[in-house]
This record gives C-alpha cells, sequence and structure tokens, in this order.
C-alpha cells in the first residue's frame, strides 16, 4: 500500500488502541490523509492575519506539530531560528522531512517532548499550536498554559485557534459528545489510556485561563474561517471558530 492512502478504518482502530505516543507514532507515515491533519482553510486565514500585524519575529515555536502542518508556514515568519515539539518521533520526522522538502533558510529544531514539560525558558518570540488542545486534560490545561508563558519571551506571542460555546443544536457539538463518551467508556474499561477529548480549551473561559497565567489576551474578531457553503455542510458554521492573540506580559 502506498504511504500516500489514507489510513485504513483497521489502521486507526489500532491507533486507537495506543497511548496518544504510540497512536501517533503509527499514524504517522498517513497523517497527512487522514482527517486529523488541520487544514489549509484554518492555516491560510490565520497566518495571513499573522503577517498583517508585520511583527519582526526572531525565534518561533510550533507545539505539537505533529507533521507539521502549520509549521511549514510558521518557519517562514521567523528569522532566526524554528522549533517543533511534539510528543510523537514519528510525526516529528514527517514533520522534519515536509519543511526541509520546503528548503527554508532559518535553522531548524526538532523536539521530542512533552507540552506539560517543555525543555525551554523565555527562548520564543511567537508560538502557535493546532489540534492539540484535546489531549490536555481539563485538569492540566492550567499547566500547559504556564508552560506556554514559560517558554515565550516577555511580550512573545501564543496564536491560536478555539471555538466559542456551541448551539445545542449544532450536529457538530453532538458528534463530539458522542465521541468523548465512547473515548471515555474506552478509557474506564482499556488501557493504556488514549486522552483526547473535543470541546476543551474554549472561549470565554480559555481568555480567563491565559489573563490569570499572565497574558494579555485579544480574540481576533476581523478573522473570518467561514469557507462557502459550510452551514448546509455541517451545522457547526465555521463562523463559531475564534482566532485568539495571547501577549505574554
Ligand atoms: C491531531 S495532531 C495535530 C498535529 C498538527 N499540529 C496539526 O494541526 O495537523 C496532535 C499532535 O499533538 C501531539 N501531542 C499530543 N499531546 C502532546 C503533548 N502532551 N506534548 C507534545 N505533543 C503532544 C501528538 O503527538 C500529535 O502529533
Amino acid at each position: 500500500m502506498s504511504q500516500t492512502s489514507k489510513p485504513t478504518f483497521f489502521e486507526l482502530l489500532r491507533q486507537s488502541l495506543q497511548d496518544v505516543e504510540g497512536g501517533y507514532d503509527l499514524l504517522a507515515p498517513k497523517f497527512d490523509q487522514s482527517p486529523y491533519v488541520t487544514p489549509d482553510f484554518i492555516l491560510h486565514p490565520f497566518f495571513e492575519r499573522i503577517k498583517k500585524e508585520e511583527r519582526n519575529f526572531k525565534n518561533g515555536i510550533d507545539i505539537c506539530s505533529g507533521t507539521g502542518a502549520a509549521s511549514v508556514d510558521l518557519v517562514n515568519i521567523c528569522s532566526e531560528k524554528f522549533t517543533a515539539l511534539d510528543l510523537s518521533q514519528g510525526m516529528l520526522d514527517q514533520c522534519e522531512k515536509k519543511i526541509n522538502a520546503t528548503h527554508p533558510s532559518t535553522p531548524l529544531s526538532f523536539v521530542k517532548g512533552d507540552a506539560l514539560d517543555m525543555p525551554f525558558q523565555d527562548e520564543f518570540d511567537v508560538a502557535v499550536s493546532f489540534g492539540a488542545f484535546g489531549h490536555i486534560l481539563e485538569k492540566d490545561q492550567t499547566k500547559f498554559i504556564q508552560q506556554i508563558h514559560k517558554v515565550l519571551k516577555t511580550g512573545g506571542v501564543f496564536y491560536f485557534v478555539t471555538t466559542e460555546k456551541l448551539p445545542w443544536w449544532s450536529w457538530s457539538l453532538w458528534k463530539a459528545r458522542i465521541f468523548n463518551w465512547v473515548i471515555h467508556v474506552r478509557n474506564l474499561i482499556y488501557s493504556p489510556k488514549f486522552i483526547m477529548y473535543y470541546l476543551t480549551f474554549r472561549l470565554p473561559e480559555v481568555k480567563h485561563q491565559f489573563e490569570a497565567v499572565g497574558f494579555q489576551v485579544e480574540v481576533l474578531d476581523d478573522v473570518n474561517f467561514q469557507i462557502h457553503g459550510d452551514q448546509v455542510i455541517d451545522l457547526m458554521a465555521l463562523k463559531y471558530f475564534k482566532m485568539v492573540k495571547a501577549v505574554k506580559r
């Protein structure tokens, strides 16, 4: 089977029976063909908005980079150094391959590590993270935010995307709740646990959590993630997606 084919149902099932690190190690070669990779219709407006700020970022980090969906954009706005950090060596290897293929002029570093215990201090001007908040248990959210605060320089910025509360009639809300119940039951009866819960790290609560840790937080309401017709395809329109900017005070 070619490396670029989609993961099969049984491969996804096997992956879901591992812990987070082992699961992503297995999925890594086909992750970009899976539905879990962050799509361009999120990444494109996100990085366009960052560019509009016309800031000179020297040193940047993609936290939980995975195979580097966002890294390829972030590396282009960092003038001195780029770092990708992820728990899974398999995902990092794919990320390294992908970024090297773009021949960036910025020095690169690929670090296998835990976002809840990052080996950096006051180092980065800019940080991003996509697709990983569901892997952080609610009890660890403050610790995660403290880690982001620790690795940024004063004045450094963490940009991310989340949603507000979804209306009760949203199909995505019920899909996410059903997924969470299934994972909850799976983790009760099976070990190792696979930590992945939707509907976490959301506005307005997460804004208050960032502020309590020492960030100045702005929801960038001028960024629009909607694509034509998405209300019809999915009752959770992309209008609920919000780009957030958190500056380390
Ligand atoms: C759904 S993937 C998202 C990858 C990529 N950022 C994207 O948007 O396509 C989640 C990634 O988070 C990583 N991850 C999960 N928990 C982590 C943790 N505590 N520390 C570092 N990486 C973590 C996983 O290994 C995986 O590569």
